[in-house]
């Protein structure tokens, strides 16, 4: 049988770097657990714009099509921030999202205990958190039409406009209750239905959604702003959080600091299955190209390393490999290694993506 096919994409800022420890761990696997991928690398974003002038390629939208599972590092950067806004790196990336139609962005937020201490909040408060943000990721604000900046009378209006049909709450609400079986059996959908018709037509989908189909699933609705509080304030109450793209957005980057930092937080977008049962599937870090510490070996790959775990996970079949690097990782933490984002309340001394991405190959020998 042919091996399974992976298109990586590094983009910009750190994204080439962090993504250069995943490919040291693809090849890991294929070395020795026998999992062989037919490996592909193009480009997106910045890096995109500068060879041809958009942020995304004909050609690469096909091959990510084609492909059994894309890897993305990250997009954007300062250099490209007057770019014109149909070419600007970030759409590339929801060029991407959007036509390969991966409307269910799994974003898991765990603290790891060697990490407890390095949250902003109490130890208490985060140590053994492990919950779900389940991001509708291809409508809403984001993609709603009208949209742009118009002329009215004498100044100009910005417009950006919600919308959510019933079928698309439906689907990411039938992926959280899904995952919630899986996990503690607890979704709470966050919405602004006190303010928002979209919010209205949200709750009511969900509500519908569960008590036809998943009525054994625990469900509460909250709203998303008293969310982002009960987040900082008792996080582990949840389990499964069904939110749409904005608010998804911005809660979980909220969330990554309750894991001691946004360069911990993997995700995976996944969209409806294939024939061959495999869903459509983008595996990307949450954070950004960090231009802030680009090109200075200092990014921490280890929230794009999860994310090929995902990928192991959830369009391989591989559970068991994926929870052999989550060990791994979660052993090199233990052990002290520790990127400058990681500099918790001890201090010390950081070590370079590069070292970080040593260190879990050395953990992953060290499980055999
Ligand atoms: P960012 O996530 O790039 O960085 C925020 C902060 O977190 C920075 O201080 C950065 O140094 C730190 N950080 C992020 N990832 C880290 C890692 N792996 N290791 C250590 N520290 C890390 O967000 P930003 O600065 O708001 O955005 C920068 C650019 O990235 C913008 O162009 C934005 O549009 C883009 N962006 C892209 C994605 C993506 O590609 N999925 C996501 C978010 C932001
Ligand atoms: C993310 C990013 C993206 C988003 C940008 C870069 C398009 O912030 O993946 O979290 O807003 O979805
Ligand atoms: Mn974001």
């Amino acid at each position: 049988m042919a091996n399974p096919t992976l298109l990586i994409l590094p983009g910009d800022g750190i994204g080439p770097e962090v993504m250069d420890q995943v490919k040291r761990v693809i090849d890991w696997f294929g070395d020795k657990r026998g999992l062989a991928f037919d490996v592909e690398e193009d480009l997106v974003g910045g890096a995109a714009y500068d060879a041809h002038g958009t942020p995304l390629h004909d050609d690469t939208m096909k091959k990510a099509l084609k492909a059994d599972a894309v890897l993305l590092g990250a997009v954007g950067g300062p250099k490209y921030d007057n770019l014109d806004f149909s070419v600007k790196p970030e759409r590339g990336l929801l060029r991407l999202r959007k036509e390969m139609d991966l409307y269910s962005n799994l974003r898991p937020a765990q603290c790891f205990d060697a990490l407890a201490d390095f949250s902003s909040l109490k130890k208490d408060v985060v140590a053994g958190l492990d919950i779900m943000i389940v991001r509708e990721l291809t409508s809403g604000v984001y993609f709603g039409e009208p949209r742009g900046i118009f002329e009215e009378g004498n100044e100009r209006v910005g417009i950006n406009t919600q919308r959510y049909t019933e079928g698309e709450i439906d689907r990411v609400a039938r992926s959280a209750f899904e995952l919630a079986r899986r996990r503690n059996n607890k979704v709470c959908s966050m919405e602004k239905a006190n303010v928002m018709e979209s919010g209205i037509l949200w709750r009511e989908v969900v509500q519908k959604v569960h008590d036809e189909d998943y009525p054994d699933v625990e469900l509460s609705h909250m709203y998303a702003d008293n969310g982002a509080m009960q987040l900082v304030r008792a996080p582990k109450q949840f389990d499964v959080i069904l939110t749409d793209n904005l608010f998804g957005d911005i809660l979980s980057d909220c969330a990554a600091m309750l894991t001691g930092s946004l360069g911990m937080l993997p995700s995976a977008s996944l969209g409806a299955p294939n024939a061959d049962g495999r869903p459509k599937a983008l595996y990307e870090p949450v954070h950004g190209s960090a231009p802030d510490i680009a090109g200075q070996g200092k990014a921490n790959p280890i929230a794009c390393v999860l994310s090929f775990a995902m990928a192991l996970r959830y369009s391989f079949d591989q559970g068991d490999e994926a929870t052999r690097l989550e060990q791994a990782i979660e052993k090199v933490l233990a052990d002290g290694a520790r990127t400058a984002d990681l500099m918790g309340p001890e201090g010390g001394t950081p070590i370079s993506t590069v070292e970080m991405g040593d260190a879990i190959l050395s953990a992953l020998d060290a499980s055999l």
